[in-house]
Parts: structure tokens; sequence; C-alpha cells
């Protein structure tokens, strides 16, 4: 059994139904996300597991026990929030200190763990500053120690970085991978940001409306999502739809033949069992397409003519919107690995764009 157990948990508010139905299971010493757009119910699944809210439906069970009848103080649950929620008055030291005062741990075993609590968080010199004297990160750490030391079951993180700048973000994100290696606690982690939560997670739980739409570890969510919701939410993702005209049978993968307007009769990699006729799409990632200005079908690759309708240059990579001859748009993601290079292609340039059938896969609709 898992460490914690979401199981059939729904929450109305009136007439709507802001998580429904969801069920499932967190390891311990697993760093676990709720990924999904906002308002689609990661706070309020946050809210029930800390006992700040509670389900109409289902139950939640940590360790085997149902949490049901435990109020929050109760719970071995601590959550850290986007907003710090520090204690203005007090400084770094007595605000990690106060959980431990809470529960009448003994002086000498505060400082003692208050100390430790803020090594962990690299904030050993900052004990005697007040919160206003710190920055954004150095808060979230604190708010981080401060829920630490009591050493829960499980923290609960809802968008912790999101008030920060992207740079320090990507310099926390680091330092939470490495907290919750050395610390060993379970993490549920809460954001609508797709880039932090494939760096961050070992497993994802994609939510919308309420509902999972899929779990699963990054790789899986990034490269094989099931639901054309998943593709589109995380990251660029080209989505073909059409109807599938012939169906490769089962072996070392099988493959459908999909018919999709604007672009023709293109093939991709399926998981699931598929019926010719059936309605669907293919998602495509634009990395996995190539564009070059010369014909050059490869074994093994869908391609098609059309020329460059636009592109956005954002650095690193080139994004180009090619527009097939027949009329659909297809996204290709360029490296400008060469130094210097900030393009390849002219808007109006004609090229084809390739990629191989199994770069693209096939979402049933
Ligand atoms: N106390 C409440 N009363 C009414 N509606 C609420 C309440 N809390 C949340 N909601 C609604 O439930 C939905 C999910 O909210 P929330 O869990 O905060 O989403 P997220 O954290 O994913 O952005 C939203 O539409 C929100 O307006
Ligand atoms: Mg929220």
């Amino acid at each position: 059994m898992a460490l914690l157990e979401i199981r059939n948990v729904t929450r109305r508010f009136g007439d709507f139904v802001a998580v429904d139905d969801v069920s499932l299971g967190v390891e311990a010493g697993e760093f676990f996300t709720l990924l999904g757009p906002s308002g689609c119910g990661k706070t309020t699944l946050l809210r029930m597991i800390a006992g700040f809210d509670q389900p109409d439906g289902g139950s939640i069970v940590l360790d085997g026990n149902d949490l049901a009848d435990d109020p929050p103080e109760r719970r071995p649950v601590r959550t850290v929030f986007q907003s710090y929620a520090l204690f203005p008055h007090m400084t770094v030291a007595g605000n990690v200190a106060f959980p431990l005062r809470m529960a009448k741990v003994d002086a000498a075993d505060v400082r003692r763990q208050v100390a430790a609590a803020l090594e962990g968080v690299q904030l050993g010199a900052k004990a005697d500053r007040y919160p206003h004297e710190l920055s954004g990160g150095q808060k979230q750490r604190v708010a981080i120690a401060r829920a630490l030391v009591t050493k829960p079951r499980v923290l609960l993180l809802d968008e912790p970085l999101a008030a920060l700048d992207a740079k320090l973000r990507e310099q926390l994100q680091i330092e939470l991978i490495n907290l919750q290696k050395d610390v060993g606690i379970t993490f549920v982690y809460v954001t609508h940001d797709q880039t932090e939560a494939l760096a961050l997670s070992h497993r994802i739980a994609v939510m919308n409306h309420g509902r999972v739409e899929q779990l699963d570890e990054p790789s899986r969510i990034y490269g094989f999502p099931r639901t054309r919701f998943v593709a589109d939410f995380i990251g660029h993702c080209n989505l073909f739809d059409g109807t599938v005209a012939a169906v490769t049978p089962a072996g070392q993968g099988a493959l459908v033949d999909l018919d999709v307007a604007g672009l023709g009769r293109i093939r991709a990699a399926t998981r699931e069992a598929v019926a010719p006729g059936s309605r669907g799409s293919v998602a495509l990632r634009p990395e996995k397409v190539r564009i070059s200005g010369t014909l050059t079908q490869g074994e093994g690759e869908n391609h098609c003519a059309g020329h460059v309708r636009e592109f956005l240059y954002m650095g690193d990579v080139t994004m180009y919107v090619v527009e097939a001859n027949g009329g659909q748009r297809v996204e290709a993601l360029l490296a400008n690995s060469e130094s210097g290079r900030t393009k390849f292609f002219e808007a109006g340039d004609a090229v084809e764009a390739a990629w191989r059938f199994d770069a693209g896969h096939f979402i049933p609709a």
C-alpha cells in the first residue's frame, strides 16, 4: 500500500465539482506533483490532505489510517504556501522554532533542531534576521525549514516558487530536489508550471477540471501523453486530427495510418488497440520534426512539402511554423547550436518537413 492514498475523493462547492472522484497513491520518499491549469482543483485537493477542508466523498489514508477524524494539527503533514506565511515579528530561528515550542520540546532540543533545519536550507548564517530582511527565495527556505523541523511524514507545497523570478526559481528547484533527497520526506508538490513539474518530480498527476487525466513519470507524460489535454498542456505539441485508415498488426509496436485533413496520410505509433475508421489525433513534439530545403524522403518517415509561414526566434532554438501544401500547420523546433546561427529559413521559403513514424503517437478521440 502507498504511504498516502487518495481514494475516490470528491469536493463540491454548490453544483460545482472542484475535485471529481480522484484516486491516487503517493509512495514513501516520493516527489509527487499535482500539475494542472489554474482552477483545476490542485489546492482544494491539497487542503483536504492537510485537513483544512473535508471531502464530500471518498477517503484520505496515510500509513493505513483514515484521516477523516484528524484535525490538521494531528496530521503528520505540513504545508508550505506560495505566500511564505512567516511570522514577521519573529526572527528566522524563532519562526523555525515555533512548531517545536508548540509541541513543548525542551529548549536545548529546540536549539539543536532549529540549527540543523536551518543548515539543511543553507540559512545557518541568517538565524537572527527578520523576514523583511530576507529575499523571497530565503523566506521560502525559512518556510520550508519550519515545515520540516517537526519531521512530518508528508510535506505539501502549494506553488512555493510561483512568486519568484525565473533565475531564482531555477536555483530553488535544484535545492528542492537535493533537500528532498537528503531528508527523504515525501513531497506532494502543486504547480501549474509544466517545466517545473517535469524537472522536479518522480511522478506527476496531470489534472484538468478536477480529474486526473494522466499519472506517470515525467518522461512518459512528455513522451506519451494519453489525452489531447495532456499533450497540449505539457510543452508544445502538434496535434493532427484524423481518421484511422489502417493499423499495422501489433508486434514490436503497432503503427496506425491516419488520414489528416490538409496533410494527407501519416503514420504514427500507438500503444492502444485501434480500429480502422475510428477518430483520433497524432501528438508530435516540434523538436522531432526536421525541416529542410531539399526533398529527402528517408525510410520510416512521414514527410510533407510546404512553406515557412512564420518563425519565432527564442535564442537557443527557433520555432518554425510550416504550412503544408494541403493547409495543415506543422510546428518544428530547431536548435541554433551552430555559433552565430539565428535562423535557417525565411518566411515564404519552400521546405519539406519530415519526422519518423514513431516520433508521433496516436491518441484515440
Ligand atoms: N471555498 C470555495 N468556494 C467556492 N468555490 C471554490 C472554493 N475553493 C475553490 N473553489 C473553486 O474550485 C475550483 C478549484 O480551485 P483550486 O483548487 O483553488 O484550483 P487550483 O489550485 O488548481 O488553481 C476553482 O474553480 C475555484 O474557484
Ligand atoms: Mg491553487
